[in-house]
């Protein structure tokens, strides 16, 4: 088989090799599954700081940390346990993955967390064999590869998308990926997505990788935010009744930035946040730091709000009509 990409692990040389092997796919570290955002920003922490100490080593002590942390599985399979963890995958989840050559991707996330799937690739040799894998690794119920253009690939049943660097092709699925549901996770291997800053990005030796004295994968992961643009009203209790909020939002991917209008006043808002479908801030209303979050859904945020010292009150916004 002709190398099918110039960065891939596998060209002519090693397809008939890993067919033989079947390898790494079976040697997946076990690994805490970790829920959505927090589990992003602690892996990457994590995985950040242990490969500041990896990379402030000389080479040949890699292996042996490599070896001791994943018994013998290769950097390769590290870097997709990093890629998967990064995504905090688990059962519930449906991955898919654009460019799926030998499918280790997906049939590491069937088989060490449960996860559903498919992947697809433009290459029927590819697909053969990922089909072949999924079977011998008894995930075949659960995951299936599909010869396809990612291009034309449906992406509306993901809750994680994976991709190894594509470089323009990144760029150009980035409207598509940026519209999928709120909470999705987009994680590439050497990949960006434009102007779209990664929630999370670390970088991880690959000691299979034969270019550069230091070889590395960077791993980056995006959270699909919710849509908060906009303007948006609501009301809190307050002493002498109801006080009329509108918020006004707009956003550039995840950032968002804020103005409140509190009975007809305009007052600061502070450190809004949005990660997935959940948002928060803050806002000062006479001299009193009022905190607000909830969860953004179909024309409405739900959620609670607290004044500092106070006890959290149940609230709502409503996305204003135009
Ligand atoms: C570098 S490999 C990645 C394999 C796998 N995702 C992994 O990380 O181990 C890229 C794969 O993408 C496939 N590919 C490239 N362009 C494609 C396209 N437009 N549609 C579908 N597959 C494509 C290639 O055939 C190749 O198997």
């Amino acid at each position: 088989m002709k190398a099918y990409c110039p960065k891939c692990l596998l060209g002519e040389r090693n397809f008939k090799g890993f067919k033989r092997m079947n390898i790494e796919i079976q040697n997946a570290v076990p690994v805490i599954r970790r829920r959505a955002f927090a589990a992003v920003l602690l892996a990457a922490y994590a995985l950040a700081s242990m490969n500041s100490q990896v990379s402030a080593q000389p080479r040949e002590m890699i292996r042996p940390l490599l070896a001791q942390a994943a018994p013998m599985a290769g950097p390769s399979a590290w870097v997709v346990d990093t890629m998967l963890r990064m995504a905090g995958v688990r059962a519930t989840d449906f991955l898919i993955d654009l460019g799926a050559g030998d499918g280790r991707l997906v049939i590491n996330a069937a088989k060490t967390y449960g996860a559903r799937g498919f992947g697809v690739d433009q290459d029927s040799r590819w697909v053969s064999l990922a089909n072949e894998n999924a079977r011998r690794e008894g995930v075949d119920d659960r995951i299936k590869f599909i010869q396809q253009d990612l291009f034309k690939t449906d992406l509306g049943s993901a809750t994680v998308v994976t991709m190894y660097g594509f470089k323009e092709y990144d760029t150009k699925l980035l409207p598509r990926l940026f519209a999928l549901k709120p909470g999705t996770r987009i994680v590439t291997h050497d990949g960006s997505l434009g102007g779209w800053e990664a929630d999370a990005r670390v970088k991880v030796p690959a000691s299979d990788k034969s270019s550069g004295p230091d070889p590395a994968s960077w791993i980056s992961v995006w959270v699909v935010p919710a849509k908060v643009v906009g303007v948006w009203r609501s009301q809190m209790p307050s002493a002498n009744g109801w006080v009329d909020i509108d918020l006004k939002f707009e956003q550039t991917f995840q950032k968002i930035f804020g103005e409140a209008t509190v009975a007809g006043q305009k007052v600061p808002m502070e450190r809004a946040g949005l990660s997935g479908d959940f948002v928060s801030f803050r806002i000062l209303i006479v001299g009193q730091t009022v905190l607000f979050n909830g969860y953004v859904q179909t024309g409405r945020i739900v959620g609670q709000v607290m004044e500092s010292g106070g006890r959290a009150l149940r609230w709502r916004a409503l996305r204003a009509p135009g």
